[in-house]
């Protein structure tokens, strides 16, 4: 018998919190994950979680790519903690299941046996893994059997009828990367994005692509060679820049030949490794915009390094939402047959 589904948490679900008191559930240590819920809970039935790029790049490092050292990892986590929050990068990701319950307290559209993508973190959601079925090396991506609880103030998208769950998935993921985009850029800027041959790099670049116009100009920095003639042969630069984004002087030399001398006015910085704030900063305007997307971002870094090289840039700390995000998101996968295909030959 569940008591507690006649008792109202919190909206925010600071009722789960177990340490430290008077936390909020994504800065806690640790969670209450008992599955059952309150008035103003959902009970989610979860099939896959999708882990952030940089928890997940973290793992896989830590554990030399072994898979029983992974599952490990992930489930002393969860069994520490009461949620997927890596502790290194304090990040956590996303997940599709099942409606199994719902609160009597909620007023929602959802029903039981819908399914949902969770749009709130991982890293505050109470989660319980029963058994992990599979964990993808290639998409980040990890099959359970488990469940977890959406808090009254959680959002979520149903899952679309016309693109595939996992790669619905992974797009929800970045959803908020592109959105902002659309919201930073305009009409004539010029544009750097690094990272962009990943997945919200790429959904950047088109985004970009589309906002700055026949008078702009769009930069993608990469890594990867084999990533950079992708972007290349997809049209989603004007330029593209193979380097590393550890390494700042490096990365400012390659830009300023490539754009005749100029810095941008936008940097979005998608990448998955520490130490790219710095490439960020040198390459941006006085005045300009700099999105930190990344989870690797340190604001420590970002603040001072910043400072001394006498930089007057606006660095916005990229919040994984904003209006409209799923929408924007899965709407360049239907407009975009090539990217779709990239995303479909990576998670279908
Ligand atoms: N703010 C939020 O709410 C939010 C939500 C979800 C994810 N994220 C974060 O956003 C970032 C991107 O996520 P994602 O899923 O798009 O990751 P992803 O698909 O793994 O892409 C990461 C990209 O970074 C590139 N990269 C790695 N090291 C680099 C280096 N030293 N120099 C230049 N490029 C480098 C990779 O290039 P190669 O493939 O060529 O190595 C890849 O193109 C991650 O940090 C993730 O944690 C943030």
């Amino acid at each position: 018998m569940n008591f507690l589904k006649n008792i109202k948490g919190c909206p925010f679900g600071s009722h789960r919190v177990i340490e430290p008191s008077g936390a909020l559930p994504q800065s806690a240590k640790k969670i209450d994950n008992t599955m059952e819920i309150y008035s103003n809970e959902i009970l989610i039935n979860v099939q896959t979680l999708n882990v952030d790029s940089a928890s997940f790049t973290q793992i896989k490092e830590s554990c030399n790519n072994d898979i029983k050292c992974i599952e490990n990892t992930i489930l002393s986590i969860v069994e520490e903690r009461g949620k997927l929050q890596n502790p290194v990068t304090g990040s956590g990701g996303m997940l599709i299941g099942t409606i199994e319950e719902i609160g009597s307290d909620l007023n929602t559209d959802l029903k039981i046996g819908d399914k949902i993508a969770t749009l709130v973190s991982l890293s505050l959601t109470p989660l319980k893994i029963e058994k992990i079925l599979n964990i993808n090396l290639e998409t980040d991506q990890v099959d359970i059997i488990g469940k977890a609880i959406l808090f009254e103030s959680g959002i979520y998208a149903k899952l679309p009828d016309d693109i595939p769950e996992k790669l619905a998935l992974a797009v929800l993921d970045v959803a908020g990367a592109p959105a902002q985009v659309n919201k930073l850029v305009k009409e004539g800027m010029t544009v750097a994005i690094i990272g962009g041959g990943g997945k919200s790099g790429l959904l950047c670049a088109y985004q970009a692509m589309k906002n700055v116009g026949k008078n702009g100009k769009v930069i993608v920095i990469e890594y990867s060679k084999e990533n950079a003639e992708r972007i290349k042969k997809l049209g989603l630069a004007h330029d593209v820049i193979i380097a590393d984004a550890t390494k700042p002087i490096e990365v400012y030399q390659k830009f300023i030949e490539v754009n005749k001398g100029n810095l941008c006015d936008v940097t979005i910085n998608n990448v998955n490794v520490p130490a790219t704030e710095m490439a960020s900063i040198l390459i941006t305007k006085d005045d300009g915009i700099i999105y930190f997307f990344s989870m690797a971002t340190s604001f420590t870094r970002a603040a001072l390094g910043a400072e001394g090289v006498g930089k007057d840039v606006t660095m916005i700390i990229g919040n994984g939402y904003t209006k409209g995000h799923a929408e924007l998101s899965l709407n360049i996968l239907r407009e975009s047959p090539e990217i779709r295909k990239i995303f479909e030959e990576k998670y279908c």
